[in-house]
């Protein structure tokens, strides 16, 4: 009753091989079956494919048991295969053998700069979603992040385009490698939880190509993403499920994208609208495509034809896809040791050395350890909403400290501050949790505060866990501020005055407010939320058994309102309007017939987002109007230094390329992540003060030195013109900035292109 088919990559190979007409691109190579799905859907029958067209349950489509053609299987998605759900909704089914790998969330993916550990990264992801009989990963989330306060901005990856499209490629390749589908999302232009379900993002032509839309058209183009989840959201006034723009102009029409959209769960907004502009796959609900469709049929408003094309971009991933039979999936715990390993070394790669006064590593001798700040002990694995895992294990920073202080040294812990829970989903519990906060600005409280203080005097060192939580920062929601939470400042502040001795890990996904913790701070690590292994990589970077290699993927600001959508008034928006997928789920709209649920959702109010700051997104900003940030982006402290020999630099016609020696000058092994910047003297078209063209990740041995190349395409150099409707070059000189992040260029030379 299942269809058997060779893997997505096998099947290419063979085509490749055999095949008259060898596939002309990556997405090609989804169509080589399209004979064969052509004769399947002469045997279908109208509501048979219509079928295909919407949810069968929460997390999966349907196909046509009849003819051999099995179910599409979804899984969040994006850092880790979410716990089975029971089918109607997201609560637990309650299995045993669905504890997955929590993979580090996606800035801290973001901030080991690697494309192939973002390669390992999705690999990890498709073997698991392979265990569970998964057939499409809901994920990469790739969209850039506009907003420090944004809710998601610990699941999307970077403030800039070129190191956002680099991971979504690594992530999709490792993904699809393994006979799975991404779903990359969400396309497009979802920068804000605000309104998410309303909101429209009115962006200029050139932003949209240059900035937004990077990281969704390499993992298409190049990557042969099989889907894509169109927003929630609107862009320049229609909603991406129904985006003509989007959908069918550039991903289908530029792109020569393939493969099938499923809507953002509860995005699909009209029948109409989603058949003729894009759409495969309502999720969830068959409100639209449905019977509705059929209905539209008869009276010929749409037609039969235009379901059979639908259904065929369907039917090429699952041609591509092996689906997996229920009595073979989930018959292993999903977590496997190879996909914890990897976990383990992206977490290593990506913490980040904000600052360091000296304080690290630990010194040899230490006898004990302060641990402060609850961040050290809550797990990190759920929260945030859909993108949470049931994670197998999870080793918590204190856990890891402690494991690799051994028995020598005495690690104590004290809470420190009240955690803020944030929103809740459930009723509140009878009894008030002492260590939680009522409210996110809650002054600290003097008696967890006289605790700490206490533990810090009586240690050789203190460790101060600062930072958010993930119900803080969450899908569904955008931060008001980023202040830490709960008194978090005054704690450090006593702390530094009681000892000296401290280093600050920061627990998040986002910047947060440094001001006041910086100055009594000798050395910050941003720690991220860091996945299965996070407190062993953690305690390995603390202790000196590794040197910290992470760079920041998006701008510290110093305050919120140096940053770009904040400075220039366009966030946030006044308006009160929703996230509709929360507000269709509610008790009350369920209950509505179809007629009331439509004229509620008519009803709602029409909020807007301007994207005036154009292509000056996090740091493009802050250097063209040479604001001072926190820590700029691209920045990260080793413990070694490293030298950047002479650069050479040459441009041909496809390509820039710069190549310098690079030298570990340290005692140790360690990483170094050079960025390539390109500024524009004397240009006519008007570009930002300097933009990231070209990144690598090089490992040194202790006293090593490697020559390193970098290239910069010459396409991607090319601009979008609105006069041309068209990527268009323009000629002349080029700075190569070399560096070891945006605010520390250590050398720079001029081409001419
Ligand atoms: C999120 C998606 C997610 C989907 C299914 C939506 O609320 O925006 O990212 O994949 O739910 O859980």
């Amino acid at each position: 009753m299942y269809r058997r088919k060779l893997t997505y990559l096998f099947t290419a190979a063979l085509c490749v091989a055999a095949c008259t007409s060898a596939p002309k691109s990556v997405q090609d190579r989804l169509t080589v079956h399209d004979k064969e799905i052509d004769a399947v859907i002469a045997q279908m029958t109208l509501e048979e494919k219509v079928n295909m067209l919407h949810s069968k349950t929460n997390m999966s489509s349907a196909g046509v048991e009849r003819l051999g053609i099995a179910d599409m299987h979804y899984a969040d998605g994006p850092f880790g295969i979410r716990e089975e759900g029971v089918p109607n909704g997201f609560q637990s089914a309650g299995w045993q053998l669905d504890s997955a790998t929590y993979f580090p969330t996606g800035s801290a993916l973001a901030a080991t700069w690697s494309e192939e550990l973002a390669y390992e990264y999705g690999k990890g992801m498709g073997i698991e979603a392979r265990l569970r009989g998964k057939d499409v990963i809901l994920g990469p989330a790739v969209n850039i992040q506009r907003l420090p306060v944004g809710g998601r901005t610990y699941e999307y990856l970077s403030e800039d385009p070129i190191l956002s499209a680099a991971l979504s490629l690594g992530y999709t390749k490792g993904v699809q490698d393994q006979g799975t589908a991404v779903c990359i999302k969400h396309f497009a232009v979802n920068n804000q939880e605000t309104n998410r379900g309303s909101v429209d993002a009115q962006v200029d032509e050139r932003t949209l190509r240059e900035i937004y839309l990077k990281p969704f058209e390499r993992a298409v183009v190049e990557g042969g993403a099989m889907s894509v989840m169109p927003a929630y959201n609107k862009v320049n006034g229609d909603y991406c499920s129904e985006n003509e723009h989007l959908l069918n102009e550039i991903l289908r029409g530029e792109w020569g994208f393939k493969g099938f959209t499923v809507s953002d769960w509860g995005g699909t907004h009209s029948t109409m609208g989603a058949m003729l502009h894009g759409l495969n796959v309502q999720m969830t609900g068959s409100n639209y495509l449905g019977q509705p469709v059929i209905d539209s049929i008869a009276t010929g408003a749409l037609t039969e034809k235009m379901v059979d094309e639908k259904v065929r971009q369907i039917l090429r991933v699952r041609y591509a896809i092996e689906a997996i039979p229920d009595d073979v999936a989930n018959t292993k715990m999903t977590s496997q040791p190879e996909c914890q390993q990897i976990a383990k070394a992206v977490a290593e790669k990506s913490i980040v050395l904000l600052k360091n006064e000296g304080v690290l590593p630990l010194k040899a001798g230490i006898k004990k350890i302060a641990v402060i700040g609850q961040n050290a002990v809550l797990k990190t694995q759920s929260g945030g909403m859909g993108a949470g895992v049931k994670a197998l294990y999870e080793v918590t920073p204190l856990e890891g400290i402690r494991a690799r202080a051994g028995q020598d040294v005495e690690v104590l812990y004290a809470p420190g501050y009240k955690n803020f829970p944030g929103r809740r989903w459930g009723p509140a519990p009878a009894k008030a949790n002492p260590l939680e906060a009522a409210a996110i600005d809650e002054p600290a409280d003097k008696a967890l505060l006289a605790e700490a203080v206490k533990l810090a005097k009586s240690a050789d060192i203190v460790i101060f866990f600062g930072g958010t939580n993930k119900s803080i920062e969450t899908e569904g929601s955008d931060r008001a501020n980023i202040d830490l939470p709960a008194g978090q400042n005054e704690v450090v502040k006593a702390l530094y005055e009681a000892n000296k001795n401290l280093v600050t890990v920061l627990i998040s996904g986002g910047p947060t407010d440094l001001r006041q913790l910086e100055p009594v701070s000798p050395a910050i690590v941003q720690g991220w939320w860091n996945g299965t292994e996070g407190g062993t990589a953690l305690a390995e970077v603390l202790f000196g058994d590794i040197a910290p290699s992470g760079k920041l993927p998006f701008t510290f600001p110093a305050k919120l309102e140096d940053s770009p959508a904040f400075a220039l008034g366009n966030f946030p928006d006044k308006t009160q309007g929703g996230d509709l997928f929360t507000l269709m789920y509610r008790e009350d709209v369920l209950k509505m017939s179809p007629a009331e649920r439509q004229a509620f959702i008519d009803a709602l109010p029409k909020p807007t987002s301007k994207y005036t700051e154009g292509a000056l997104v996090g740091y493009r900003w802050f250097d063209t109007k040479g604001v001072q940030p926190m820590y700029a982006f691209g920045h990260g402290l080793s413990y070694v230094t490293f030298g950047y020999g002479e650069m050479s630099a040459a441009a041909g016609k496809d390509a820039v390329t710069v190549s310098f020696e690079l030298t570990n000058e340290g005692g140790m092994p360690a990483d170094e992540v050079v960025q390539l910047y390109v500024a524009r003297p004397g240009a006519t078209v008007e570009w930002p003060a300097k933009e990231l063209k070209a990144f690598a990740r090089v490992s040194l041995n202790a006293g090593e030195k490697k020559t390193v190349k970098l290239t910069i395409p010459v396409k991607d150099l090319r601009y979008w013109s609105v006069e041309k409707n068209g990527w268009d070059l323009e000629h002349g000189t080029l700075q190569l900035l070399l560096g070891a992040a945006s605010d520390d260029i250590r050398q720079s030379a001029e081409v001419t292109i």
